[in-house]
């Protein structure tokens, strides 16, 4: 089978670990399909649109693209061409991307399907005197944590004017949403098979900040806020309530019509209450992050990750027995390993 691996080079601001984080993943999936001795080709995607050439020509496009040049809104282009053209994608659908991106698009389609979402407006500038505290302030149109620091959250109003106007010249859109304290889980999926349960473990955040992955928890390796927010898969759960943030989540998935591989954030409040955060079509693939660990806990190892993710894209475009028989390994990978 011919696998091309499209990814975003980056842009001028990128530093070299951004491409390094990028370029990580793009080997570790090129690793597992060249195991099976796969063809793989390693694409990047520029506005030249050279890389739609190479994608038409191969059985499966890999996507790990979450922009291009950078750019998030550019996500769902990328796949829409390679919905159009008919060339088999990993992945989320054109519009799951493009919807789950709008904070309060996405808020909206879920709440319509009857889930908890935490109360929640779109700030034009200002914020409405009554919304209840503490709230959480995030850019409407943006996913990785952009835009949250230790501040985002803020406990009285003169605060929440402060952070609203701060973030309203920084961002088009700003979202105020209710802050839920409790406990964080994730529910990953991969096709519509739910995963072990992950939990982000706030234990060790630095005394007086708010338990929230913040950017630098994301993205600052080593930081405070990375080292005060660890995630633990499997989590420790009661089994009902495990077996009720798996449905919510299952729900929340159908909703934003969730393909490929997805993972959806939760937080439970000190009442027991389950409430969704986001659905995240197309999370980090990269092995040390969330979906790869949830993996794990069901015993796929990275290599099986990306198999499944390939088979689950494979068996929409060509059905079930063609996405095995393109999968199975080719006899080079086979003559090689009895070798
Ligand atoms: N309503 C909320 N209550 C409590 N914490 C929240 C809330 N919304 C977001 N957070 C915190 O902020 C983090 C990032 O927010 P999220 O909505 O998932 O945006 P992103 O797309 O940037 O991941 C979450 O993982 C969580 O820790
Ligand atoms: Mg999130």
């Amino acid at each position: 089978m011919r696998v091309v691996i499209l990814y975003d080079p980056g842009a001028e601001d990128w530093t070299a670990e951004d491409v390094r984080g990028v370029m990580q993943a793009v080997t570790q999936v090129g690793q597992s399909f060249a195991a099976l001795g796969h063809a793989v080709r390693k694409q990047p995607v520029r506005h030249d649109m050279r890389w739609f050439q190479a994608a038409r020509q191969a059985d499966l496009a890999f996507n790990l693209c979450e922009g291009v040049h950078g750019r998030s809104e550019w996500e769902e282009h990328v796949v829409a061409t390679l919905e159009f053209a008919g060339v088999p994608v990993t992945g989320a659908s054109a519009w799951t991307l493009a919807a789950c991106r709008r904070k309060a698009t996405a808020n909206a389609i879920l709440t319509q399907a009857g889930l908890p979402i935490p109360r929640w407006t779109v700030a034009q500038g200002r914020i409405q005197d009554d919304f209840p505290l503490p709230a959480i302030i995030k850019p409407a149109a943006e996913d990785a944590s952009a835009g949250l620091d230790r501040g985002s959250v803020v406990a009285d109003r003169k605060a929440l004017r402060a952070r609203v106007a701060a973030m309203t010249e920084q961002f088009d859109e700003v979202l105020v949403q209710q802050y839920v304290a409790g406990r964080e889980l994730n529910v990953g999926f991969v096709g519509d098979r739910a995963l072990p349960i992950a939990e982000i473990d706030f234990s060790g955040m630095p005394p007086g900040s708010w338990p929230i992955l913040t950017y630098a928890a994301k993205w600052d390796t080593g930081s405070p806020d990375d080292l005060g927010s660890v995630p633990v898969c499997p989590a420790s759960l009661p089994q009902k309530l495990a077996d009720r943030l798996v449905r919510i989540a299952e729900t929340a998935w159908r909703a934003m019509e969730g393909k490929g591989y997805g993972r959806v954030d939760l937080r439970v409040d000190e009442q027991g209450r389950p409430w969704v955060l986001e659905v995240n079509p197309n999370p980090d693939l990269n092995d040390d992050a969330g979906l790869s660990r949830m993996a794990k806990a069901a015993g796929w190892d990275y290599a099986e990750l990306v198999r499944r993710i390939a088979e689950v894209a494979l068996r929409e475009a060509q059905g079930s027995k063609a996405a095995r028989e393109l999968l199975a390994p080719s006899r080079r990978s086979r003559a090689a390993r009895t070798a």
